[in-house]
C-alpha cells in the first residue's frame, strides 16, 4: 500500500533514509568493515582485472556513472560505463581479465541480461547490483550485491538509484582496500561519512513541500535544462530523466562546460535551468556558468550545499542540501531532483506512478 502517501513515488522518495541505511549497515561487520558475502573476488582475482565495464539501462546506468567516479578514484582502475542496449551490439573488448558490473533494480531488464550473457561467453566475470533476490540478473552473475531498498513500485526509480550509488561506493571502497590504493584511515572515514547520509537525506525531505513552488513555476514550460559539472553532471542526467519521464516536459542535461559549444543557443527568456552545484572543487566554475545562462534570461533553480548561501544572488530559487564530501554529494543532490519531478507531474495531473508509454521493467527489446 501507499502508506498514507498519494503515490508510490512519494512514498519511495521518503523511504530513502531507511533504504540507504539498510543497504549500508547490513553489510558492515562488528568492526565496521564492509563484508560483501556474495562477492568472492580475491586480491588475486582483482590483480588480474585490467578492464571494468559498468553496464545498465536508464536510471541504473546513471547510477553507474557515479560508480565510475568512485571506482576510478578509490581503486584506481579504469572504468567504462555503457548502456546495455549499446554494449551488447558494439562488440566491446572483453576477455578473462574483464569485470562487468551490471546494475538493475528489477534484475529482469532484457538488454541488461543480454549484455551479461554476451560478456560471460567471452569469459568476463560478472558482478551485479540488483534489488530483487533471485532475479534473472542475480542468478546469472558470479557475484551479487543486493540493495536493500525494498520493493519499488513507481515506474520512476528513486530509492533504487540512491541505494545503487551506496552499493557502488561500498564496492569501490572494498576493491580499493583490497588493492591497497587507499589507507585504512580513509576507508573508515568514508564509511563514517556514509553513515551520516540517511540523516542528511531526512533533512532534505523535511522541506520537501517547498519544492511545490518550483513545480508551479516550471509546469507550463516547453523545455527545461539540467546543468552540472563532474559528478553533478551525472546527477543532472538522472534529474533530467526523472523530470521528462513523469512530467512530459522536454528536459535535457548538459555538462556546464559544454554550454558555449552549442546548448546555450536554446536558452530563452524564462527557460528553466536547474543548476546542480554540489561539487566544492567545481563550485566557482558552476557559478560562472549560472551567470552565463542567467544573462540570457534563464529562470535558474540552483541545488547547492547549505554553506553556499552566496549562490542566492545568482539564482531565482535555491534548494539546499546538507554539506557533504564531493564524492558523496550525488546521494543528496538527487533528492531535490526527484521532488521537482514528482511535484511537477502531480501539479500537471499526470499519473505519477504510471507515466504514459512506460513499463516498470523492460523485458522486451
Ligand atoms: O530494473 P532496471 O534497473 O534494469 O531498469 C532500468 C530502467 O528501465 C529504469 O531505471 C528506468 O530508466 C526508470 N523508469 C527510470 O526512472
Amino acid at each position: 500500500s501507499k502508506g498514507g502517501y498519494d503515490y508510490f513515488m512519494l512514498k519511495e522518495i521518503h523511504e530513502q533514509p531507511t533504504a540507504i541505511r539498510e543497504t549500508l549497515l547490513r553489510r558492515l561487520d562488528e568492526n565496521g568493515k564492509i563484508k560483501l558475502d556474495d562477492i568472492k573476488l580475491t586480491k588475486e582475482d582483482l590483480e588480474k582485472i585490467t578492464k571494468v565495464y559498468i553496464v545498465a539501462c536508464g536510471t541504473a546506468y546513471n547510477a553507474g556513472l557515479i560508480g565510475r567516479y568512485a571506482i576510478e578514484k578509490f581503486a584506481q582502475i579504469p572504468v567504462e560505463p555503457d548502456i546495455a542496449s549499446e554494449f551488447r551490439y558494439r562488440e566491446p573488448f572483453i576477455d578473462q581479465n574483464t569485470l562487468l558490473i551490471v546494475i538493475s533494480q528489477s534484475g529482469e531488464t532484457l538488454d541488461t541480461l543480454a549484455a551479461i550473457r554476451e560478456a560471460k561467453r567471452k569469459g568476463a566475470r560478472i558482478l551485479s547490483i540488483t534489488n530483487v533476490v533471485g532475479s534473472s540478473v542475480a542468478r546469472e552473475s558470479d557475484d551479487v550485491f543486493y540493495t536493500w531498498a525494498g520493493p519499488e513500485v513507481a515506474v520512476a526509480s528513486t530509492k533504487a538509484y540512491t541505494t545503487q550509488i551506496t552499493a557502488l561506493y561500498m564496492i569501490a571502497l572494498d576493491l580499493a582496500l583490497t588493492k591497497g590504493t587507499i589507507t585504512e584511515e580513509f576507508y573508515f572515514d568514508t564509511i563514517n561519512k556514509m553513515k551520516e547520509l540517511p540523516e542528511k537525506v531526512e533533512r532534505i525531505l523535511e522541506n520537501a513541500e517547498d519544492i511545490k513552488k518550483i513545480a508551479e513555476d516550471i509546469k507550463d514550460s516547453q523545455s527545461a535544462f539540467y546543468l552540472g559539472r563532474g559528478l553533478d553532471y551525472q546527477t543532472a542526467m538522472e534529474g533530467a530523466l526523472k523530470l521528462k519521464e513523469i512530467s512530459y516536459i522536454h528536459t535535457e542535461a548538459f555538462a556546464a562546460g559544454e554550454l558555449k559549444h552549442g546548448t546555450i543557443a536554446l536558452i530563452e527568456d524564462g527557460t528553466p535551468v536547474i543548476a546542480i552545484a554540489g561539487q566544492e572543487s567545481l563550485y566557482e566554475k558552476m557559478l560562472s556558468n549560472i551567470q552565463e545562462v542567467k544573462a540570457r534570461g534563464a529562470y535558474v533553480i540552483s541545488i547547492a550545499k547549505e554553506s553556499k548561501k552566496e549562490i542566492e544572488a545568482q539564482s531565482d530559487r535555491v534548494i539546499y542540501v546538507p554539506d557533504v564530501d564531493d564524492i558523496l554529494a550525488p546521494v543528496l543532490t538527487a533528492v531535490p531532483t526527484q521532488l521537482i519531478a514528482y511535484y511537477t507531474s502531480l501539479i500537471k495531473g499526470n499519473d505519477v506512478d504510471k507515466p504514459r508509454n512506460l513499463a516498470k521493467s523492460v523485458t522486451v527489446e
